[in-house]
């Protein structure tokens, strides 16, 4: 599994461990920036994270920004997109189970950095239920074709 990570400077801290952390276990992991603590717009990073995704380069992305807000907001524009902002365990696992999130974004200025990276091995680790919620899923694809004439 091929992972893009992403961040603001609000997420930059954050971005960082994760990058580390996935890394470490052995993830082929891609870096779309920012590559410091100066400010940085959280548009053009997540949109950096959400263009791996669209065009296949990467299976998942992680965004971060300073709530996660900003980045999820941006992330969800792209057709193919399922960003989920999470901020506790249940959220994460749900993400995947009922939503198949193929992003995770988080704050950077909510979540201690040891829960963050607890919440992207759940969203890494915890699959996709199916069933009854591909027609839902089906139903957001359907809102694209209709929001993107993709
Ligand atoms: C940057 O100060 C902050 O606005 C950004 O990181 C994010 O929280 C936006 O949603």
């Amino acid at each position: 599994m091929k992972i893009v990570v992403a961040s603001d400077h609000g997420g930059y801290e954050m971005k960082e461990a994760i990058r580390r952390h996935l890394s470490e276990k052995g993830f082929e992991v891609l870096d779309a920036g920012t590559y410091s603590e100066e400010s940085a717009s959280y548009v053009e990073f997540s949109q950096r994270a959400a263009d791996k995704i669209v065009d296949g380069t990467c299976d998942r992305g992680i965004v971060v920004c300073g709530t996660g807000i900003g980045v999820s907001m941006v992330a969800n524009k792209n057709p193919g997109v399922r960003c989920a902002l999470c901020t506790d365990s249940f959220m994460a696992e749900m993400a995947r189970h009922h939503n198949d999130a193929n992003m995770l974004a988080l704050g950077g200025r909510i979540l201690a950095i040891p829960y963050a990276l607890m919440l992207v091995d759940l969203f890494l680790s915890e699959p996709y239920d199916g069933g009854r919620h591909d027609a839902r899923l089906e139903q957001i694809a359907d809102r694209e074709r209709r929001t993107f004439c993709v």
